[in-house]
């Protein structure tokens, strides 16, 4: 047992340190069949330089064998107390039971999901333990370097595609239209309220089953992504900002809700399917499908209620079942990820592996839980047993100030383009009027030849500056992948200098010359190669 030795080891001078142990225990909540590890992730946690001891049976319910755990390097303890006690980093799914957090030592860290501000009895107790907590779901997710560790997300994913899968299930007939011997068979309607991380995996599976899927968000920036995953937007005929910031939604108007209502009502009316999604973190989840809505629709239809959990997005929801009311079957299962444990227990085990890359980057099997680091403090909930979470938000890269100077000539000109904004005229004059003494000076004794390509390349930096200077920062990486173009025009114009077509018998260029566009041809491959590497990871990203 190497407990406490995390943070210990600069001090140890020398030394290498004793890798850390990281302990995966069987879930033991009703239902759960959800592992915090697979085999292949074992492998890579190993590397890393951590042992990695798994519980007897924890992958069973995810078909993921003791033996293949074993393949992978990992040790297997016979039961939960020999794991916790072996363990210096124990990985979860579910929050821990109180028999659990009997198991724990202190010095141990743990790391899945806490959900502390609905457990504070288990935070108070986790605390006593003298413990350190990492809730996953406490991760900042507006940072993108901490989208791979998002297991949120990936969960969501993984539960908006069963979603569909559990409709089709209780749905009585195809999603696709067809056209058989047998007759006409028209496309299945589904509606999907809510398009957040879950709603829009619900639309895609949706969509690629042939059904005609329709969304509804209070977000108004989702329109496109509905779009683009082969759904339409329905709007609410009301106008009102829908965001609360973060990417999440805010509690909406009367008047909103009450126009969103009717619109509910109507697609209740016209759909045979309804998959909700609708949430604002921390409050209840907004009821939307009322029992009315639910008497109209078809006898056959099916509604499933991601958010049974928070009390369901339909009044008929009954949390963890699927029931029949009005003709209509209603499924409010709460275990959707479980339900497709084994590639949901990956993409977990993922997140995970990811996270334990960025607590350990020397790769020397020992964590260092880093309170510098703006995602490892959002998700350190407690810290040796002392309580950290909530972590202060994060402070928003701060702004350049506008010179007072220049918001004067911002305000008269009435552009603004460029970080620190325009420069004031009497400064442009002067710079303008000391680039046209040079170049006259120029002009004045440099051959014809050189005074018409200078003024090519002048004008080419500065145009090429004002196009670059202006994209925003977002598209930067696209931008890159473009600039192949221009990169192809370097290298032309280098090689026409290494070997020009006028040479003639005498025509070698000059040393400094050759050696020059050869600098120029290295240099503009690097970039030229760079960005079809760049282009080639933009692709893989849109490709099935
Ligand atoms: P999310 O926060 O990404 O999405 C929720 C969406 O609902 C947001 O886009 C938000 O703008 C929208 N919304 C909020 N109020 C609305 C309203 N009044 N009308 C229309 N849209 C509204 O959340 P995520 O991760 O997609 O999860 C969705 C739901 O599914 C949550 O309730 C979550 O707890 C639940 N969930 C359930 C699982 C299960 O096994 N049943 C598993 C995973 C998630």
């Amino acid at each position: 047992m190497t407990s406490g030795a995390s943070n210990d080891n600069a001090a140890a001078g020398a030394a290498a340190p004793t890798p850390q142990r990281i302990g995966v225990p069987r879930e033991i909540f009703p239902g759960e069949k959800r592992v915090a590890t697979v085999p292949d992730v074992v492998t890579k946690l190993a590397k890393l330089g951590f042992g990695v001891i798994v519980e007897t049976g924890a992958g069973d319910l995810a078909d993921l064998s003791d033996d293949a755990y074993r393949e992978a390097g990992a040790s297997i303890a016979a039961s939960a107390t020999e794991l916790w006690s072996s363990a210096d980093i124990v990985f979860k799914v579910r929050p821990p039971t109180a028999d659990e957090v009997a198991l724990m030592h202190e010095g141990q860290t743990l790391i899945g999901f806490v959900w502390p501000a609905q457990n504070p009895e288990l935070m108070q107790q986790l605390a006593a333990k003298k413990v350190t907590v990492l809730a996953i779901d406490a991760l900042p997710r507006t940072l993108s370097r901490a989208q791979k560790m998002d297991a949120l997300t990936s969960m969501a994913g993984v539960s908006g595609y069963r979603a569909v899968v559990e409709a089709a299930n209780a749905f009585g007939r195809f999603f696709n239209g067809q056209i058989t011997a047998a007759g006409k068979v028209p496309p299945a309607k589904v509606f999907i309220a809510g398009a957040g991380v879950a709603g829009l995996a619900a639309i895609g599976a949706a969509a690629s089953l042939g059904a005609i899927v329709r969304a509804n968000d209070t977000r108004a920036e989702v329109a496109d992504q509905v779009v683009s995953l082969g759904g339409e937007f329905v709007k609410v005929d009301y106008e009102e900002e829908g965001s609360g910031g973060g990417g999440y939604a805010k509690v909406m108007s009367e008047g909103f809700q009450a126009a969103q209502r009717e619109m509910y009502a109507q697609q209740a009316r016209e759909v045979d399917i309804i998959i909700t999604t609708a949430l604002i973190p921390g409050k209840p989840a907004p009821r939307l499908i009322t029992a009315e809505m639910v008497r109209s629709m078809k006898p056959g239809s099916v509604i499933v209620d991601m958010a049974a959990e928070q009390g369901g997005n339909c009044e008929l929801t009954e949390p963890g079942k699927a029931v029949v009311k009005h003709g209509v079957t209603i499924v409010g299962f709460t275990d959707l990820a479980s339900r497709m444990a084994r590639q949901s227990s990956t993409l977990y085990g993922t997140n995970l592996f990811r996270l334990t890359e960025e607590l350990c980057k020397t790769k020397d099997g020992v964590i260092n839980v880093n309170m510098d680091d703006d995602a490892i403090r959002g998700l350190t909930v407690i810290k040796d047993g002392e309580i950290t979470w909530p972590a202060p938000p994060i402070a928003a890269a701060p702004k350049p100030a506008p010179k007072p100077a220049a918001a004067a000539v911002e305000k008269k000109s009435g552009h603004g383009h460029g970080p620190g904004g325009p420069m004031p005229a009497k400064t442009l004059a002067i710079i303008f009027a000391v680039g046209a003494l040079a170049f006259w000076a120029i002009g004045s004794f440099a051959p014809a030849a050189f005074l018409g390509h200078f003024t090519v390349f002048v004008l080419a930096c500065f145009i090429g500056y004002m196009v670059v200077w202006n994209v925003t920062p977002a598209l930067h990486t696209p931008l890159m992948s473009v600039t192949n173009a221009i990169s192809s025009i370097i290298v032309i114009g280098a090689l026409i200098q290494i070997a020009p077509p006028d040479a003639g018998a005498n025509g070698r260029p000059d040393q400094l010359i050759l050696w020059l566009a050869f600098a120029g041809i290295v240099l503009t491959a690097i970039n030229m190669f760079g960005g079809f590497a760049v282009t080639r990871r933009m692709l893989a990203m849109f490709q099935k």
